[in-house]
Formats: structure tokens, C-alpha cells, sequence
């Protein structure tokens, strides 16, 4: 680094791909592939072929021969129960733009700077909301009328498919 805006182009890096990025990808895991019908897995065994036994069972009981290529029942409830935990938010949680100590540095224009984040990220929320509610975006408004939460800065604690935490450990 040479300059003090490659320092700062730095420091935003890190900090986009430790709150915010991580929390796209990491707090929908249980909401959106908790269900093990919705996410891919390993298939245990290949596609029927035609004239098959299991061909004649796919075209009657597709639903039999798809359970079959799924992973044994215990190795799943595990692969869920470690989807949920990693979804989860603690009671403790702090987020992007919050401090557990309201008096961190003495520095005025650090604190005056990180007043103007925590805005800003309220901003951002509001921004989210608006367009989920707007109709001209279908990935948000389709026929789930599911909204897209996972950038939503704040949270409760558990299982809530939001908030970005102001430092991840794994
Ligand atoms: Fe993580």
C-alpha cells in the first residue's frame, strides 16, 4: 500500500467481506436450504436408466426413487442441525454500526463518522424494504412473496434471515 486511499480501499474490503458479504451468504443457510428438498446434495446414485426398475418406479413413484438418491437420514438431521446453528444469531450479537462500549475512542471525528455509518446502514434498511415492496423487482416480488431480508443491518436473536454482525468468528 502507498497511499492512504489504498489503505482505506483496503480496510473496506475486509470489512465488506467480514460483515456484510459473510451475512448474505451465512444467515440464509437454514431459511433457505434448511429444507433438504430445496438445496442440491449429494446424489447417491445415478439417474435411472430406461427400461430399468427404477425408470418403471420413477414414471409411478418419483417420489420414492428421489428419496433414494438422498443422503441416509442421520448425515441429513446432522447437515440441518449445522445449518440452523450457523443461522442463528446469539442474544449477545452486535451489529455493523453498533458498539458494546457507547465510548470506544475519544477520537471526535471517529465517533461523529461512525454516528454517520449507523445512519447511513438505517438508510440501507429502509432501502431494502422499499424495494421488496416494489413490484418492478420480481426476484423479490414473485409468486413466494418472499422478501429479501439477509441484508437487513439489525436483528433479534435466532433464527431471523437478517441483521449483519459487526465481526464474524467462523
Ligand atoms: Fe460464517
Amino acid at each position: 500500500m502507498q497511499t492512504l486511499k489504498d489503505l482505506i480501499d483496503s480496510c473496506t474490503i475486509i470489512i465488506w467481506i467480514a460483515s456484510a458479504l459473510h451475512a448474505a451468504i451465512n444467515f440464509g443457510q437454514y431459511p433457505y436450504g434448511g429444507y433438504m428438498p430445496n438445496h442440491p446434495t449429494v446424489s447417491r446414485q445415478l439417474m435411472p436408466e430406461p427400461d430399468s426398475k427404477d425408470y418403471e418406479l420413477l414414471k409411478t413413484d418419483p417420489d420414492k426413487v428421489f428419496l433414494k438418491t438422498i443422503m441416509p437420514r442421520l448425515q441429513m438431521l446432522l447437515g440441518v442441525v449445522v445449518t440452523e446453528i450457523l443461522s442463528r444469531h446469539t442474544s449477545d450479537e452486535i451489529y455493523l454500526g453498533q458498539r458494546d462500549t457507547p465510548v470506544w475512542t475519544k477520537d471526535k471525528e471517529a465517533l461523529a463518522a461512525f454516528e454517520r455509518f449507523g445512519k447511513e446502514l438505517g438508510g440501507v434498511e429502509r432501502k431494502i424494504m422499499e424495494m421488496n415492496g416494489d413490484e418492478k423487482w420480481k426476484n423479490r416480488v414473485g409468486p413466494t412473496k418472499l422478501p429479501y431480508t439477509l441484508l437487513y443491518p439489525t436483528s433479534e436473536e435466532g433464527l431471523t434471515g437478517r441483521g449483519i454482525p459487526n465481526s464474524t468468528s467462523i
